[in-house]
């Protein structure tokens, strides 16, 4: 069974090749072109989607060795994301699936991300987790925590009111002149910081929900108020700011994670999205791990971001089960609780 991916939701344009729940190609084409405006420019994404999914697909299909007859079907991102973005995507998907008479299968891209830690490579396995397990989705456009008890029975429980986890490392990281995208930046500059320097406010929200911008603004305010005093302030301090900053948003990631596991009982807990390749993120996984006994699964760095591979894994398990889709599916920019 040989699925092809396609991912197209936000800035990477991507194409996977899954043979049998193997990875046989994956291939991703970022785009660079949103860096100078400190943030993705969705119209300019599009655009380069356009320039990027021939030549991304072709390279995919060639990288595993196989020709397009020898595809069985295709999945593709139907959304939450760009809407203009997607429309590339999904389009090519039906334009190929057309002309080599193959079925079509809606991928939901937050289900992809979770469904990314069933990507197995044949030269380095890793043991997937067991149903049900919890998941932090954590990543420039989300920020939730979600049941899974199924590839197709995933819930929700908590999620952010207002920015995500990733959109308050980039936005905190553009005021102090870091550049876009920031995440990886602040994560570099934390490891030489102290973590204890500076305290920003932490949100009092009920439930397992998740707020960030709070944290924002009072990462500002001391920004305003010292750079007064002092206009070296951010280049004197950049790494304990970093640090504090990077400490602060693991401590309201997971105070709320082991809250889930709490209210839940499962103790098999995974992380995905891009804030997943995380430093502080990670340790904190792992110091929980050993602190309260959860089975913990960390994605490989590069299943940490936007990816097809996470596309065709879905599209496999989704072919297994016949669900497939017709020519008029359409995109979603927004998506439901379940999925
Ligand atoms: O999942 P993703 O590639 O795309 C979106 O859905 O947005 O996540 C991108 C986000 C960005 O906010 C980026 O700054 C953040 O993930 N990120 C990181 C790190 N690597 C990527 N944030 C903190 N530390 C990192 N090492």
């Amino acid at each position: 069974m040989r699925i092809l991916g396609i991912e197209s939701s936000c800035d990477d344009t991507s194409a996977a090749v899954i043979e049998d729940g193997f990875l046989l190609s994956n291939v991703i084409a970022s785009q660079a072109v949103h860096e100078a405006y400190g943030g993705v420019v969705p119209e300019l994404a599009s655009r380069a989607h356009q320039q990027n999914i021939v030549p991304v697909v072709s390279e995919a299909i060639k990288r595993a060795g196989l020709k397009p007859s020898d595809l069985d079907a295709i999945a593709f991102t139907r959304g939450p994301g760009l809407m203009g973005s997607l429309l590339v995507g999904l389009s090519f998907a039906k334009g190929l699936s057309s002309a080599l008479h193959i079925p079509m299968i809606e991928v939901n891209h937050l289900q992809g991300h979770v469904m990314a830690h069933f990507v197995q490579e044949k030269d380095d396995p890793h043991k997937a987790p067991e149903y049900p397990f919890l998941c932090l989705l954590v990543s420039g456009g989300n920020s939730q925590i979600i049941r899974v008890l199924a590839y197709n029975d995933m819930e929700v429980i908590g999620q952010t009111i207002d920015d995500a986890a990733g959109e308050a490392f980039d936005k905190c990281a553009k005021v102090m002149g870091l550049g876009y995208p920031g995440g990886p930046v602040v994560d570099r500059l934390a490891k030489e910081g102290n973590p204890d320097r500076f305290q920003f406010a932490k949100p009092h929200i009920p439930g397992l929900d998740y707020s960030f911008s709070g944290l924002k603004t009072s990462f500002l305010y001391t920004l305003r108020d010292n750079l007064k005093e002092n206009p070296d302030f951010i280049e004197q301090n950049k790494a304990d700011l970093c640090a504090s900053l990077q400490k602060t948003i693991v401590d309201i990631l997971m105070d709320k994670v082991r809250r889930a596991v709490k209210e839940t009982g499962i103790r098999e807990v995974a992380v995905a999205g891009g804030v997943s390749a995380n430093s502080g993120v990670r340790g904190a996984f792992e110091d929980h791990a050993k602190r309260y006994g959860w089975t913990i699964h960390l994605p490989k760095l590069k299943f940490t971001t936007d990816n097809a591979a996470m596309i065709a894994i879905v599209g496999l398990h989704k072919f297994q089960d016949k669900e497939f889709c017709t020519y008029d599916a359409p995109a979603f920019a927004r998506v439901t609780d379940k999925f």
